[in-house]
């Protein structure tokens, strides 16, 4: 298939241009870089050999995501552009509403006056809300969210749902990624955050790399078994490969909802430890208050997602661990960290 991938120079994005690529697509990428660089869809060329289209735009610019649809005869649509930093998005709300909803929303209408009928959005375990029981399965209603970002997902699914109850050749998949981390295994592409990370596993990174001086852990007082929060975090590689077994649902109209998750949940003390023991490298610590707005555990039953895509993840926290830390390692600044060998366009 011919398939735009918006978001496509971001985290997951990058890493599923690869297992597009790889499971025989062709692809299209589209990003406006307000948090990412086209550095990473140039790895990926290089990890690859392929030559991939790649557009500075904006998913709310509807004329041009048209243009692009049509000149490249698209059939489906992954769709990661967004903004995702929770508090931020308290902050911020317009903007997370403008990108996520109203980005989503010019997009489905590019689809719609183009004909294209596939979409794969990314959404998240935050639409299950603070009061949802463990483990959290796709038959359960979409929850009380607690910040614009995780509203801002709920909205756009519902509004996918109604799209597709509007126009029932469509094909909607809405994958609820739990937490993604690692990087891929070349070791050229992985997490980038911009300034200080708000996420535990580029955190841990940095800490290791030297670029900060210790983890906050933040509470450790949790009904867990010990005390910190615990979580399901699953290889972006793994959540990548989600996205191409997603696809076959284009020959399925419908709305299609998936888990993509371990089925296991982790604590962010085994996430330092595993993390030390994998690489050798030591990650000084302190335990401080608890973050306003975590949940104690929360992981996937992912069983769905096997039965009807065939999709299970493969990689094991240890792989998890090792690959973020060769990515982190070679590329100490990220992709501010030039690439030796990579061809570049100028
Ligand atoms: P990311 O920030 O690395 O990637 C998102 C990309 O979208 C960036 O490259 C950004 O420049 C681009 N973008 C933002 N607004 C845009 C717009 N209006 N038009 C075009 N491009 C735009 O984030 P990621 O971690 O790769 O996340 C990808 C998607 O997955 C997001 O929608 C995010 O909400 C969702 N998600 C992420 C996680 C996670 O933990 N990383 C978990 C659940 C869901
Ligand atoms: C994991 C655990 C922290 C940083 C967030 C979003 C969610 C999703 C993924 C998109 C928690 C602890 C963290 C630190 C710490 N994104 N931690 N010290 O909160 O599960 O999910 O990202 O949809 O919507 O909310 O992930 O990596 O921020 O935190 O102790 O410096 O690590 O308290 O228990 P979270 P996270």
């Amino acid at each position: 298939m011919n398939v735009l991938v918006t978001g496509a120079a971001g985290y997951i994005g990058s890493h599923t241009l690869i297992a597009l690529l790889e499971a025989g697509h062709r692809v299209v990428a589209l990003d406006n870089l307000i948090n990412s660089s086209a550095e990473s869809i140039k790895r990926v060329e290089h990890i690859t050999a392929a030559t991939i289209p790649f557009y500075q735009a904006d998913v709310r610019d509807t004329p041009q995501v048209r243009e692009i649809l049509n000149s490249h005869a698209i059939d489906a649509v992954v769709h990661f552009a967004g903004l995702k930093a929770v508090g931020e998005s308290v902050e911020q709300p317009t903007a997370y509403y403008s990108a996520n909803v109203y980005g989503s929303l010019s997009l489905v209408e590019a689809m719609h006056a183009e004909g294209v009928k596939t979409i794969v959005f990314s959404s998240s375990a935050t639409v299950y809300g603070e009061d949802a029981p463990v483990p959290y399965h796709e038959s359960m209603p979409r929850g009380r969210t607690s910040n614009p970002y995780g509203t801002s997902k709920a909205m756009v699914e519902k509004m996918l749902e109604d799209i597709q109850h509007a126009h029932p050749d469509w094909s909607v998949s809405l994958l609820r990624y739990f937490n993604p981390i690692g990087a891929h295994p070349s070791g050229l592409i992985g997490e980038d955050p911009q300034g200080k990370p708000n996420n535990l596993m580029p955190f841990i990174a940095q800490v290791a790399v030297g670029r900060l001086q210790q983890l906050s852990i933040f509470g450790n007082d949790y009904d867990t078994q010990d005390g910190t929060c615990e979580r399901d975090y699953l290889h972006v590689v793994d959540l990548a490969e989600g996205h191409s077994k997603a696809l076959i649902n284009a020959a399925k109209p419908g709305v299609h909802i998936y888990n993509l998750g371990t089925g296991e949940g982790t604590s962010v003390l085994d996430m330092v430890s595993t993390f030390e023991h994998v690489n050798g490298v030591a990650i000084p610590y302190q335990f401080a208050p608890r973050r306003a707005g975590d949940l104690a555990a929360f992981w996937a039953d992912a069983t769905k997602a096997e039965q009807e895509l065939g999709w299970r993840t493969q990689c094991s926290l240890e792989d998890m661990m090792r690959d973020t830390w060769r990515w982190q390692k070679g590329f100490p600044n990220g992709y501010r960290t030039p690439m030796e060998g990579l061809k570049t366009t100028e």
